[in-house]
């Protein structure tokens, strides 16, 4: 099995990429008020999205160069058909050691146990509030007893650890970061707050944003938070945990503090791009030489290409909404 000590994707900075992101839909079932703009973008069609066969293709060979962890986003992966089987395909894959997926959960309590069959053991779910009208109000959907009751039926079946990302909004969910924070005295889940990234176009305004020392503040009341050591497998998340509390908390400081130094991940998007940066435009296109009929190892020159091109860090300004011009629906967060 690889164990990622052997990737060959190694960028100019000495970073070993054993991550690989995968949106595989740009589509999704809400409209966050921070990831959907009020004008209509044009949507993927049916043709530039990749086909599965083509992403496993991809994940093959990525994995032959030492990726092995996976995680499979969107859009809302789950609004795309047959991402079951999909999923299936994926965890057949040798050498991936680590099969995850981030879902704003309103279709997770309908496929949790295929989810699992799948050979998926841990999900991500994005939650911004837990206030019914608030929900509906920043989702445009009254889905919030949905989302809860797939989080429990997840939890019923088993999935540990569940992660609920938070992304933290200046006005808007910051009165609940300590319900949130609360969260964890009863139950086993990592809450996660996130920097909101000024990313692509979006209904938000742009109000300078909650950075993690901020949100720290929030929730101190709950009394002292004790570090929690990162495994090598982690994502960006510093971790802590209330003294006897089941649960973990996590902060991702995508802005004020870059992570960028021990960055491991890699991105394909849902058009067949290959993005070795969250936060750069820079991407190289995996799709049009597939379809043109290259060989797996012109694919994984590919790969390796745009490893070398990882840009050292981001420079992403608060605020800063020309900096990404993506939409982080077809990046996958
Ligand atoms: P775990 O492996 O479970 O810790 O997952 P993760 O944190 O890598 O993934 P998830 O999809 O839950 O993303 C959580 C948040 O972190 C999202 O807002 C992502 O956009 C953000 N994030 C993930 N990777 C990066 C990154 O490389 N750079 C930046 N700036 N943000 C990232
Ligand atoms: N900034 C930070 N996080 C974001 N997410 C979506 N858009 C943004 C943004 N602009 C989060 C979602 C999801 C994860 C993949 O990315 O909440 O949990
Ligand atoms: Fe990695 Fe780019 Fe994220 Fe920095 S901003 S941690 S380099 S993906």
């Amino acid at each position: 099995m690889n164990d990622g000590l052997k990737t060959k994707l190694i960028d100019r900075h000495d970073r070993r990429l054993n991550y690989l992101r995968i949106s595989v839909t740009d589509r999704c079932n809400l409209r966050c008020t921070y990831c959907v703009p009020r004008d209509r973008i044009p949507r993927l069609s049916h043709a530039e999205i990749l086909r599965y066969e083509e992403i496993l293709r991809i994940v093959r060979i990525g994995v032959d160069l030492g990726i092995t962890k996976v995680r499979v986003t969107g859009g809302e992966p789950l609004v795309r058909k047959g991402v079951i089987g999909f999923l299936e395909s994926l965890a057949g894959i040798s050498g991936i050691s680590e099969l995850t997926l981030t879902t704003n959960g309103v279709f997770l309590e309908d496929h949790a146990e295929r989810i699992r069959a799948a050979g998926i053991r841990r999900l991500n779910i994005s939650l911004d509030t837990l206030q019914r009208e608030k929900f509906a109000r920043i989702t445009g959907s009254d889905a919030l007893e949905r989302v809860w009751q797939g989080i429990e039926s997840i939890r019923r079946h088993g999935f540990s650890p569940i992660k609920l990302n938070v992304v933290a909004l200046k006005g808007i969910n910051d009165d609940e970061l300590i319900d949130f924070a609360r969260l964890t005295f009863r139950h086993p889940y990592h809450v996660r707050f996130i920097e909101h990234m000024p990313i692509g176009q979006s209904r938000m305004k742009t109000t300078p944003p909650l950075l993690v020392p901020e949100i720290k503040d929030f929730i101190r009341p709950l009394g002292e938070m004790l570090p929690i050591e990162k495994n090598a497998d982690d994502g960006p998340a510093e971790r802590f945990r209330f003294k006897g509390a089941p649960g973990e908390i996590g902060f991702i400081s995508a802005l004020s503090h870059h992570f960028c130094s021990s960055c491991n991940r890699l991105r394909l998007t849902a058009s067949g791009q290959l993005r070795p940066c969250l936060l750069s435009d820079r991407q190289l296109d995996l799709k049009g030489p597939m379809r043109a009929g290259c060989k797996d190892s012109q694919l994984a020159e590919l790969f390796q290409q745009a490893v070398r091109n990882k840009p050292s860090d981001h420079n992403l300004a608060v605020n800063d909404h020309a900096g990404v011009s993506c939409q982080m629906s077809s990046i996958g967060g």
